[in-house]
């Protein structure tokens, strides 16, 4: 469900104000008990999916264009405004004067640029050029020592002979970063590239245009303008370097796309139409997205399988369901069966080989070898569909996948209690698993992190497929990931039921107008990137993780008081206790190490003694890993992006038994070395 700005009470119910006064009131507390924690080695534990931590993507808050997709030219087709070419404008140097318009009377014939800029470089003559330029995402960030490839379609007016010049320059006009000869240009459209080379004392800057100068009188069109730097894995049509480290670094183990509201678009119409996404850009229309701007579609179906083989994820490829944002439904019956053979068409373009048409289609776009795929999700959300159709719609798509491609995991994606939606269940099929969102403030993250110890067994598995604790924004803070770890751990103490999990939105653009939903994982602007607190925490439940989930007990846990927040015209719900201290612990047997995780939530250090019940030798020195600030409202931004990091440091005094002191508002990971069993 798509909110606006500023927040729904729905979608951040607890107040950081409140949360924060309400933990420092508890970390004045009295004397406590002291918390004993007992986990029982005795018993094999529970198996954990392999695939439990993932990432989930979609276009909001300039994650694509403006983001990971690493396209440094803003509005390259001229389709982002009707009216006017934004971000573009005019250089007239010199006295060289010149004129720019959008103009949908010169089309490049057999694409999908239909509408091309217009220069009229009337005064252009020898030493007064007349140029077009673009500023970019909000700059475009420049690099010493630093190859750029442009590329862009070009005419002119007359015969020919027209010599271009590209550059690389400040935003004066004055330093010029780099610079090539581009055409000589004709009276036919024709794809041009050139190659930019920056020096190697350049001190890096955002603050750069891209210029595509002429010093002859005349008109010339333009159209799909693009400069990428180097990409991950020096993939054309590639990703920002910067973010896939990111990414790469929290070991995901698959990525749910293409969304999200960016899957279901506004209307049936503006869905993500995979097919128009493929092959040569020219050929990519692009459409309007779901998050008030329009999208390239630069990331196309293809990008977003290599980008899962780049980061050795598995896809998990969410198909459009016949229901829109703006709540427009196709039923079930003959009416939805062209989207239900859509879907089809694209699981055979994901998996089928290259005798298949789809399969077929992939190899001519640049990869003839199939994806790994096992898991499809039917829609997005589709509890919010007030006609209640999703049964139906959902029973037509499972029994056509399941038929074609028995092996399949489906996700159904309404169903979850209290999960984001209006609560409708599929009832005519069994789902293999459920996606559930949830977004909520901390405190009641925390509340909630015990949801799934007491949740009912034997139905489908849970998907959380969007979850967060949304307070701090561009980015969330250290109470946010507090009560994110704290959801976790309820996740792993209940791997049985969760399958998989992954934290939403996962990018945001830092700059004004680049946020589109307030509190995200990963910032950036043009040059930097930084990860939040609830990252870091991701990042470290990601990478600590066994094979099995083993049983837990806690006693004497401190609790703190929770007032949920009143829903509209009605009276405040009554007070709840929320603890204070959360525990999961996992065991790999191939490393023969515990990973035990303890979030106290807390502005006192917590002491816990821990019993290994049935441990067999338990090394007497460990590692912890330990995230915490000072305050709850903490934060990295990106001019500190690495205030709050996890410190590993050496943990003593293990054993079958042992006291370990928890750091005030901290997660921490012990690793805890076992002898083989
Ligand atoms: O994550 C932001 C949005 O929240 C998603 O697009 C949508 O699925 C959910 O309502």
């Amino acid at each position: 469900m798509k909110t606006s700005l500023p927040l729904s009470p729905r979608r951040a119910p607890a107040a950081s104000r409140r949360a924060l006064a309400l933990l420092a009131a508890l970390a004045c507390g009295g004397v406590a008990a002291q918390t004993e924690l007992t986990i029982d080695l005795a018993k094999p534990g529970i198996p954990v999916s392999t695939a439990l931590y993932g990432l989930m993507t979609e276009e909001i808050n300039y994650s694509y264009d403006g983001g990971l997709y690493a396209e440094l030219l803003r509005n390259r087709s001229f389709k982002d405004d009707p009216s006017e070419p934004v971000h573009w404008s005019v250089v007239q140097d010199a006295g060289g004067a010149g004129t720019l318009a959008l103009d949908p009377g010169q089309p490049v014939p057999r694409t999908a640029l239909t509408t091309s800029l217009r220069l009229d470089a009337t005064g252009a003559r020898t030493g007064h050029r007349v140029a077009i330029t673009n500023d970019g995402y909000w700059g475009i960030p420049l690099k010493p020592d630093t190859t750029y490839r442009a590329s862009f379609y070009a005419r002119t007016a007359g015969a020919g002979g027209v010599p271009l010049t590209v550059s690389l320059e400040g935003n004066d006009g004055k330093t010029v970063y780099a610079k090539a000869q581009g055409g000589p240009i004709d009276g036919q459209w024709r794809r041009y590239s050139v190659t930019l080379h920056t020096a190697a004392g350049l001190a890096p800057t955002a603050a750069a245009r891209f210029v595509i100068a002429t010093e002859s009188p005349g008109t010339l069109w333009f159209n799909l303008v693009s400069l990428f730097p180097p990409t991950y894995h020096d993939r054309p049509n590639g990703n920002r370097v910067d973010l896939m480290q990111k990414l790469v670094d929290m070991k995901p183990r698959f990525l749910r796309f293409p969304g999200g509201n960016y899957l279901e678009g506004e209307t049936v119409d503006t869905r993500f139409k995979w097919k128009q996404t493929l092959g040569p850009l020219a050929q990519r229309p692009g459409h309007p997205g779901t998050w008030n701007y329009r999208s390239s579609d630069g990331m196309g179906l293809l990008e977003f399988l290599e980008w899962c083989e780049d980061m050795h994820a598995e896809p998990v490829l969410a198909v459009f369901a016949g229901y829109a944002l703006k709540g427009e439904t196709i039923p079930a019956g003959p009416g939805l069966q062209p989207f239900v053979d859509e879907a089809l068409d694209e699981i055979e373009y994901v998996t089928g080989d290259v005798s298949t048409k789809w399969g077929a289609q992939r190899a001519r776009d640049g990869h003839p070898a199939p994806f790994k795929l096992r898991y499809v999700e039917i829609g997005n959300e589709d509890g919010f569909d007030r006609q209640k159709t999703y049964d139906g719609r959902y029973t037509q798509f499972h029994d056509a996948i399941k038929a074609k491609y028995p092996q399949l995991k489906l996700i159904a994606t309404a169903g979850g209690k209290d999960s984001v939606g209006v609560r409708q269940a599929v009832t005519s099929r069994t789902p293999d698993l459920v996606d559930e969102h949830y977004y909520y403030g901390a405190l009641q993250m925390m509340h909630d992190a015990g949801r799934y110890d007491s949740y009912a067994r034997g139905g489908p598995k849970i998907f959380i497929g969007e979850w967060a604790a949304r307070e701090g924004a561009p980015t969330t803070n250290l109470i946010s990931a507090l009560a994110d770890a704290a959801w976790m751990t309820g996740m792993e103490r209940n791997a049985d039921v969760v399958e998989m999990a992954c934290y939403a939105p996962l990018l945001v653009n830092v700059n004004p107008g680049g946020m589109q939903w307030k509190s995200d994982l990963i910032g950036y602007d043009a040059q930097t990137s930084y990860g939040s607190p609830s990252y870091h925490a991701q990042k470290m439940f990601s990478h600590y993780l066994g094979e099995q989930s083993l049983a837990l007990t806690a006693r004497n846990v401190p609790t703190q008081t929770w007032q949920p927040p009143a829903k509209k015209d009605q009276a405040a719900p009554p007070p709840q206790q929320v603890p204070t201290l959360f525990f999961s612990a996992t065991r790999s047997s191939a490393r023969g190490e515990l990973y035990l995780k303890v979030v106290n939530a807390l502005g006192n250090a917590k002491s816990v003694q821990v019993a290994l019940a049935g441990a067999a030798q338990v090394a007497p020195e460990g590692q912890a890993i330990t995230l915490r600030s000072d305050r709850p409202e903490d934060t990295n931004t990106i001019t500190a992006p690495d205030k709050i990091v996890p410190v590993t440091t050496t943990a003593r005094g293990l054993g079958p038994s042992f006291r370990y002191s928890f750091a005030p508002y901290s997660v921490t990971v012990l690793v805890l070395k076992l002898g083989r069993r």
